[in-house]
């Protein structure tokens, strides 16, 4: 099937206003900045559905996206703005930790990163909270037009040591610039519904079906 229709729910911050719903959730977490809404709309073809901004802090409330009916698609707002108060940074925390913890149909956590950061510590700490609650937790390491070619392999390295990760766990690589990664990220989707029983399975589309 191809993506018909993709449109924004509601944003959320208490639990009560979490849309209902029984459709597999797949999240997007990750520090403020790196790249979060820009990746959902790369994945549906969209220039600002989630609203995107060079200064960090911009997604400030849990925004639900609909995909065809078939699933939702989270932009969580971002950990690690230097830029806020404590009061704040608490507030947001307490935001995604509250989501991550309670939202029953969430199928899998996406963790954004910079590959040209080492994760920080909280990133750190957040695929490790993934991995702690049985989550898979595909990493997608972001921004990949902005280093060399010839620097991949060590910055996926730097990534994969700093969050242990084996042999089986998930990195994939994007740029909204050149829109690597789009197809990968489909089809780590497409296998979660898979393995989960859900009959849900996107096609590749090309970019002159964009909607
Ligand atoms: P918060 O909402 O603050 O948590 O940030 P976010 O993670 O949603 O980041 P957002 O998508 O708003 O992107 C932040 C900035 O990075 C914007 O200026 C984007 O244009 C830029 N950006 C995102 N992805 C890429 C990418 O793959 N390559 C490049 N060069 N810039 C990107
Ligand atoms: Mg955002």
């Amino acid at each position: 099937m191809k993506i018909k229709e993709s449109k924004f729910v509601t944003s959320a911050v208490k639990e009560e206003q979490y849309p209902e719903s029984d459709l597999p959730e797949i999240a997007m977490v990750g520090r403020s900045n790196v790249g979060k809404s820009s990746l959902i709309n790369m994945m549906l073809n969209r220039k600002n559905l989630a609203r995107t901004s060079s200064t960090p802090g911009k997604t400030q409330l849990i925004n639900f996206f609909d995909i065809d009916g078939k699933f939702t698609l989270v932009d969580l707002p971002g950990y690690g703005y230097a830029r806020v108060s404590k009061e704040q940074k608490k507030t947001w925390g307490t935001i995604i930790e509250t989501y991550l913890k309670n939202r029953k149909n969430l199928l899998e956590v996406i963790l954004l990163v910079d590959l040209r950061h080492k994760p920080t510590q909280e990133d750190i700490e957040m695929y490790q909270w993934i991995k702690s609650y049985g989550f898979n937790g595909i990493v997608v390491g972001t921004k990949h037009d902005k280093i060399k070619k010839s620097q991949l392999d060590k910055h996926k390295k730097i990534i994969r040591d700093a969050f242990g990760m084996d042999q089986n766990d998930f990195l994939l690589v994007s740029s909204t610039q050149s829109r690597k990664g789009k197809y990968e990220i489909w089809d780590a989707f497409n296998e979660l519904f898979e393995v989960n029983g859900y009959d849900v399975h996107f096609e590749r589309q090309q970019e002159k079906e964009d909607i």
